[in-house]
């Protein structure tokens, strides 16, 4: 484990380690100030988090504006501090408690930069979290915690908004009671085969996006077949939020399947238009939707906006997944990269970095 460039003023250091998500039915359009065009619902993870510890040592004056200093993996960091001062400033009047501090912020990811992982949901919840334990010491506020964390966090990355609740979380207006565009929700029925649902994560490419999901969120406007995806998405939450609850692996199965294969199309047939998988994601799919034909088992897949090939099953069928995706997956990966993942219990609060 590299060492901490924060000083070890314990009394002035605060730290939150934050989970990644995957989307079961995904956000891909937005409006305003990031709000979703349709509600989305995803896993939060365990073993792909960032954690972050922030320091801040008292001003003798009061700041205009925020500048921070930033490390992350143990260097300076001027791109992610560019990131981090501007979402800071652009919501400063959510922040004030920060005018009269400087911060020192250190944040390590759990898995490798160069996984084609993206880490903008861990790594704004992480950040979210942090300067809002921060207020609580400042000023007191516990009002709604982790409801305005993830208002915050939305603000910062739209995904990140549901990685600060447990098993599952549902982002975006629909028929789902306490629903909002504002943040994310934990859901509140889940069969408990869901909360141990694993999720082998394949690097097929470890390479930066071909799209940012700025970009890619902006192609939807023009996209011929926005509104019709609107709608399935709706409906697809509707359902999803049923099978989540019933525990009906194979109904899930089908629907999540579809959501990621939609997420591609509506990508390809975008001007410009972008093809984010590659043949290995292709046969990846192919050999999983062979092997649950023949097995009868319910093995299913999800994409993010790229590559990588994010497998899922029951716990219940571990053993025989793990043999599978050893011995027919692993090797359509990049180095036979993978992360072992599985659905987990949302953020938590740290004193020193565990990585
Ligand atoms: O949070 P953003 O702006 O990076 O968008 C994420 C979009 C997808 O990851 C493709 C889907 C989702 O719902 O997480």
């Amino acid at each position: 484990m590299k060492e901490s460039k924060l000083k070890k003023e314990a009394s002035r250091i605060i730290g939150w380690r934050s989970p990644s998500n995957i989307a079961l039915v995904k956000y891909w359009g937005k409006h305003g100030d990031q709000l979703p065009n349709n509600p989305s619902i995803s896993f939060t993870l365990s073993n792909a988090y960032t954690e972050t510890i922030v320091q801040y040592d008292p001003l003798e004056y009061t700041q205009d504006k925020i500048s921070t200093n930033f490390y992350f993996d143990g260097k300076p960091n001027e791109a992610f501090q560019l990131r981090i001062d501007s979402f800071i400033n652009k919501h400063l009047a959510e922040f004030d408690f920060l005018r009269k501090v400087q911060l020192s912020i250190e944040s390590r990811n759990s898995f490798p930069h160069s996984s084609g992982i993206a880490s903008s949901a861990s790594s704004m919840s992480a950040l979210v979290l942090c300067l809002l334990s921060l207020e609580q010491k400042i000023k007191g506020e516990t009002k709604n915690f982790l409801q305005r964390a993830s208002r915050l966090s939305r603000l910062a990355s739209g995904s990140a908004s549901r990685s600060v609740f447990p098993h599952v979380a549902l982002w975006g207006n629909c028929s789902i009671e306490g629903s909002s565009n504002d943040y994310a929700i934990p859901l509140p029925s889940v069969d408990s085969v869901f909360k141990s649902f694993h999720d082998d994560i394949l690097i097929v490419s470890a390479e930066e996006k071909a799209v940012s999901s700025s970009a890619g969120h902006q192609l939807m406007v023009d996209n011929p077949y926005g509104n019709t995806r609107y709608e399935r998405a709706n409906r697809h939450i509707i359902e999803t939020e049923a099978h989540l609850k019933n525990g009906n692996i194979d109904a899930l199965g089908e629907i999540i399947e579809n959501e990621a294969l939609e997420l591609h199309a509506l990508m390809m047939c975008s001007r410009p238009s972008y093809i984010l998988m590659e043949p290995n994601t292709l046969a990846i799919i192919a050999a999983i939707r062979k092997y649950r034909k023949q097995n009868k088992q319910p093995i299913y897949f999800t994409l993010d906006a790229g590559p990588n090939v994010h497998v899922l099953y029951p716990d219940e069928i571990k053993n025989e997944a793990e043999t599978f995706v050893n011995e027919s997956l692993l090797p359509l990966c990049i180095d036979n990269k993978i992360i072992r993942d599985k659905v987990g219990e949302g953020p938590q609060m740290i004193t020193e970095f565990s990585i």
